[in-house]
């Protein structure tokens, strides 16, 4: 099993080039094989959670192939498995965007029923409820959501919450639907607006995305396309936090500013100085960083995604910070890692209450999910000794090359998977 192990204290220094987006890449992979044309899909995130995706696409006769690390060209037209393999779902939960692509192209889509995460229990009735609303017969069978319809037909549909993958999800079937879809209290995040960018690119005709009123035009068939997928927000957000944590001076690279605007807000109310450009931030830590509250809420608001990062900046703060997540039921799993670290976090409910300390110190923790795990990572670069990070598997999901990029930001931290490499860190850093 892999590790990190980190040695802390150094600031962050340079510059990070940002890569795509993972959580938009994965419904447009997914959207590619909607069409038998071949596709090209430019900056793609080199992250496992992108390979098992992948894999899944050619699994069901898909061609998928990997030009580079950062280019995929996927041609649909031999798709013969219309069932996607618990082995995927399994690895990924979002290999459920397959359900709204085979569905829209096919008019018939089977795929097995994620269950939790380690996040929380994340039901996708609305996805069905929108699959139905198109006229689909939605039943689950031996642990399968099959999907089928002679016709799609457009509808009108409003979302009981604002849900990421429900809106996209159903922006896809939608758009080989007949007629007009309406799609009302729809996810405004930046990823939802790319696929539905990228679909239009494929021939699809989707208005209003970035708003809470989505409308699609069905068409009968959609064609080949060449895009490239926006910078990953949670990526940039996580260094720009990392900056912040270490009393750093980070510029990072390839990012929309305006899908940064929350963290950007934080950042600068905890006492960080943030300039933007036109397709980088600066992030200069202040002296001395100061406490906030912070709440998780749909695109605009601050995304449940850096509540971790920014936890764990706040329990080395100034006062007491109180934290509130509402979109998740478990995304605090990493609190007690953290006070091992020597933090001061209290979690009640869904709520943790931070009150800053001067400084954390090195432990052996363990990475509960993605972002938590790169939060733990960013608690070992701010704390005083040596870090060492589990289950780090968690982190590669979701984070390019993670240590070479905090490396070249003078960062001491390496992936390791024997006592005997942690003991030559050790020993090399002092
Ligand atoms: C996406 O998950 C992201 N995943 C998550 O990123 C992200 O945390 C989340 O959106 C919120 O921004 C991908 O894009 C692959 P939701 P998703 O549907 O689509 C409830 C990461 O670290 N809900 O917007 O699954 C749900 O339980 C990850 O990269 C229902 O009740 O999230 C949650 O409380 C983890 N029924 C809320 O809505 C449904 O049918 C929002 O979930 C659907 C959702």
């Amino acid at each position: 099993m892999e590790q990190y192990v980190i040695k802390g204290g150094n600031p962050l220094v340079g510059e990070v080039d940002i890569a795509g987006a993972k959580n938009a890449a994965l419904p447009i992979l997914a959207a590619a094989i909607m069409t038998d044309e071949p596709v090209l899909i430019e900056n793609l995130p080199d992250v496992r959670d992108i390979n098992v995706l992948l894999e899944a696409i050619a699994e069901i006769g898909a061609q998928v192939d990997r030009l580079n690390s950062s280019t995929v060209r996927i041609n649909g037209s031999a798709i013969k498995d219309l069932s996607v393999d618990y082995e995927y779902i399994k690895k990924i939960r979002a290999s459920y965007y397959l359900l709204g692509a085979l569905l829209g192209k096919y008019k018939h889509a089977e795929v097995p029923l994620p269950g939790g995460c380690n996040i929380g229990s994340r039901p996708i009735d609305q996805h069905l409820k929108g699959f139905r609303a198109l006229g689909a017969n939605v039943g689950i069978s031996y642990g399968a959501i099959v999907a089928r319809a002679n016709v799609l037909k457009g509808s009108h549909i409003f979302l009981d919450m604002v849900s990421v993958g429900a809106t996209i999800n159903i922006m896809m079937a939608a758009s080989m639907a007949q007629g007009r879809t309406i799609i009302e209290n729809a996810a405004r995040e930046p990823h939802v607006v790319d696929v539905a960018n990228f679909l239009n690119s494929m021939g699809a005709n989707i208005r209003g995305a970035g708003t809470d009123v989505i409308r699609i035009r069905g068409v009968d068939k959609l064609h080949g396309t060449k895009y490239s997928i926006i910078p990953d927000q949670i990526e940039a957000g996580t260094f720009m936090f990392a900056a912040a944590a270490t009393g750093g001076d980070i510029m990072v690279r390839n990012v929309i500013p305006k899908h940064l605007e929350a963290t950007t807000a934080k950042l600068e109310e905890i006492g960080c100085e943030v300039e933007e450009f036109d397709d980088a931030v600066r992030v200069r830590a202040g002296r001395k960083l100061c406490r906030t509250h912070v709440k998780t809420l749909p695109y605009p608001g601050y995304p449940t995604d850096m509540q971790p990062q920014i936890a764990v900046t706040l329990s080395i703060a100034e006062g007491t910070s109180i934290v509130t997540e509402s979109i998740f039921e478990n995304r605090f799993k990493y609190a007690d890692e953290l006070t091992r670290m020597g933090a001061n976090i209290k979690v009640e409910g869904n709520t943790a209450i931070i009150d800053g300390v001067k400084k954390l110190t090195g432990a052996r923790v363990s990475a509960p999910d993605l972002r938590a795990g790169a939060a733990l990572v960013i608690a070992g670069l701010a704390a005083e000794g040596i870090t060492i990070i589990d289950d780090i598997v968690y982190i590669q999901r979701g984070y390019e090359n993670f240590e070479q990029k905090l490396r070249s930001l003078g960062a001491e931290i390496e992936k390791v998977s024997t006592e005997k490499e942690i003991q030559k860190f050790r020993l090399r850093v002092g």
